[in-house]
C-alpha cells in the first residue's frame, strides 16, 4: 500500500489509483476481533458430522456501509471445524448461493471424491455430503471453494474458515489450546471497499486483486485481548494474491511451532514468516502484563523485480492486528522443547521424478483441462518433484490429498521453517525446489486432485493440473473398480 503510483502494472486489469486507508500502512485499530465460532459438529452413529450451508449474506465490514459477502453459516467465512484423528467424518454442504460451488478441504489426506475440488460442485439448492477418515497429524487446514475458474471471486466474496485437527501426541504438549482464549484464528485476507463499503472485485493486477484493507477474521483495524503469557495464533493467509511476512511491531521474537500439515520437530525463534496465499503457520506470541504489539507485514526479498514486489504486496508495510495484554495475565507453563517427529519420506528410494515448470498461466506449458489426467502415481511410493517458476512472476505451488517434505531449495536443504510438514510452498523464480511426496491411498481413478498456483487468479486462468492415484500398471481411464496389476 504504498502510494497509488506503485500500482500502476503493465497487463490487463483495471486499476485505478484508489487512496488506501492510508498510505502508511497504519491502521487506527478499533473493532474487536470477530472469533470464527466453534463448530464440533455432531457424532451420530460414529461418525462426527457438520452441517453447512454456503449462503449469501450483509456485513458492514468497514464504516463506509454495508457489503454483499457470502459465507458458511453465516454472512462471512465460516465456523471453524476441529475433528480428531482417526474420527470419521462427514459434511452435509448446502448450497443456498445462486450459483455453483465447491467446498475444498486444504492440506486433508482423504479420497479424491471427498476432496471439494472442481470435480465435486455443488449447484444451488443441491447438497453434496463427502466422508472421510482423519488419518494425518494435528494441524491448521482451512476450508475454501475451488469451483473451476471461479475460486478467486468465490474466496474473496467470503467463503472460507479454518478445519483444525487435533491428536494425541499434540494433546500430551503444553501448548495453548483454549480456543479463542489463547488460541486463536487470524485469517488473513485483503479486500478492496467501494464508498458504499461493498467489497470491489474487479481490481486486478497480473497476479490478482490487491486490497488496500487488511481483514483479520473478517474484522477490519482489529483489536485482539491477550488473556495470557502465551498465545497461539494460528495464521492463515487466505488472500487471494497477496503474500505477508508476519513479524511483531517492536521486534520481538516469535516462536513458530507448526507449518501447513502440523507441528515442528522443535520450536524455532523467528522474526519473520512469510506465507504466501493458502500457506499456514501456528506462533506462539508471548506478553508481558498490560502490553500492546502490533502484528505487522513487513517488506519482504522474494526474489522478484521491485515492480514485481509490489504486485505480490511483499514490499508493503502494513498493520494486521493489534494484541493487548489484559493487566491480569494467566501464566502459560513454558513451551515444550520437543514437539514432533520431523518429516521422512524415504528420499533414499523414489519411484518416480517429475518436473513441473510453472510459466505464463500453465504447467509444463498445459492450460488445466478438466477431462485430461496430467500425472498417473502409483499408491504408497515416495516421489520427488521438481518444481520451477520459470517466469519473473510470483507463484507458488499446492498439492492436494497429501503433505510433502520439502528436499532442498536452491540445492540447500530447506530453512527450519520450510523443515516440516508442507502442502503449499513459494517459489522464487528460476530456482528448483524439490520436494518429496508419498500418497498413501489408492482411490477411484477416474476422480482427480489437483496440484496448482494457490494465487487464485493464475489457478483460475489455468495454472493447474490433475493426478489420479492408482495400483502399479494400472491405467487412469478405467472406471472405479479396484483391480490391481496385470
Ligand atoms: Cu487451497 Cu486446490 O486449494
Ligand atoms: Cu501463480
Amino acid at each position: 500500500l504504498a502510494s497509488g503510483t506503485a500500482l500502476t502494472l503493465g497487463g490487463c486489469g483495471i486499476f485505478d489509483s484508489r487512496e488506501p486507508i492510508n498510505t502508511s500502512g497504519r491502521v487506527d485499530f478499533r473493532n474487536p476481533l470477530r472469533i470464527p465460532p466453534l463448530a464440533e459438529g455432531t457424532v451420530r452413529d460414529g461418525t462426527r458430522v457438520f452441517d453447512l450451508v454456503t449462503q449469501t449474506g450483509r456485513t458492514r465490514i468497514v464504516d463506509a456501509g454495508v457489503a454483499d459477502t457470502w459465507g458458511v453459516n453465516g454472512a462471512l467465512l465460516g465456523p471453524t471445524l476441529r475433528a480428531r484423528r482417526g474420527e470419521r467424518v462427514a459434511v452435509n454442504l448446502r448450497n443456498d448461493l445462486p450459483e455453483t460451488t465447491t467446498l475444498h478441504w486444504h492440506g486433508m489426506h482423504l479420497p479424491a471424491v471427498a476432496d471439494g475440488g472442481p470435480h465435486q460442485a455443488v449447484e444451488p439448492g443441491r447438497t453434496w455430503s463427502p466422508s472421510w477418515t482423519i488419518a494425518q497429524p494435528a494441524a491448521t487446514l482451512w476450508y475454501h471453494p475451488h469451483p473451476h475458474g471461479q475460486t478467486e471471486r468465490h474466496v474473496y466474496r467470503g467463503l472460507g474458515g479454518l478445519f483444525i485437527l487435533d491428536d494425541d501426541e499434540e494433546s500430551a504438549l503444553a501448548l495453548p489450546r483454549d480456543y479463542g482464549i489463547d488460541d486463536i484464528p487470524v485469517i488473513v485476507q485483503d479486500k478492496t471497499f467501494d464508498d458504499a463499503g461493498q467489497l470491489v472485485e474487479t481490481d486486478r493486477v497480473d497476479n490478482g486483486m490487491l486490497g488496500d484493507t487488511i481483514l483479520v477474521n473478517g474484522t477490519a483495524a482489529p483489536v485482539f485481548q491477550a488473556a495470557a503469557t502465551h498465545t497461539r495464533l494460528r495464521l492463515l493467509n487466505a488472500s487471494t494474491a497477496r503474500s505477508y511476512a508476519f513479524g511483531v511491531s517492536d521486534g520481538r521474537s516469535l516462536e513458530l511451532i507448526a507449518t501447513d500439515g502440523g507441528l515442528l520437530p522443535a520450536p524455532v525463534t523467528i522474526e519473520r514468516i512469510l506465507l504466501t496465499p493458502g500457506e499456514r503457520a501456528e506462533v506462539i506470541l508471548q506478553l508481558e502484563a498490560g502490553e500492546s504489539v502490533t502484528l505487522r507485514s513487513y517488506p519482504q526479498e522474494m526474489g522478484l523485480s521491485d515492480s514485481r514486489a509490489r504486485s505480490t504486496g511483499a514490499a508493503d508495510e502494513l498493520d494486521i492486528l493489534l494484541v493487548r495484554a489484559v493487566a491480569d495475565l494467566r501464566t502459560s507453563p513454558a513451551l515444550p522443547r520437543v514437539l514432533a517427529n520431523a518429516p521422512d519420506l524415504h528420499t533414499h528410494r523414489v519411484a518416480a521424478t517429475r518436473s513441473f515448470e510453472l510459466r505464463s498461466d500453465r504447467i509444463n506449458g498445459e492450460s488445466m483441462d478438466m477431462a485430461r489426467i496430467d500425472d498417473v502415481i502409483t499408491v504408497d511410493t515416495t516421489e520427488i518433484w521438481e518444481v520451477r517458476n520459470a517466469h519473473g512472476q510470483p507463484h507458488n505451488f499446492h498439492v492436494h490429498d497429501t503433505q510433502f517434505q520439502v528436499v532442498s531449495i536452491g540445492g540447500e536443504s530447506p530453512p527450519p521453517e520450510l523443515s516440516g510438514w508442507k502442502d503449499t510452498i513459494y517459489l522464487p523464480p528460476d530456482v528448483d525446489i524439490r520436494i518429496a511426496l508419498r500418497f498413501t491411498d489408492y482411490t477411484d481413478p477416474a476422480v482427480p486432485y489437483m496440484y496448482h498456483c494457490h494465487l487464485l487468479w493464475h489457478e483460475d486462468k489455468g495454472m493447474m493440473g490433475q493426478f489420479v492415484v492408482v495400483e502399479e500398471g494400472q491405467s487412469p481411464t478405467s472406471n472405479g473398480n479396484h483391480h490391481g496389476p496385470g
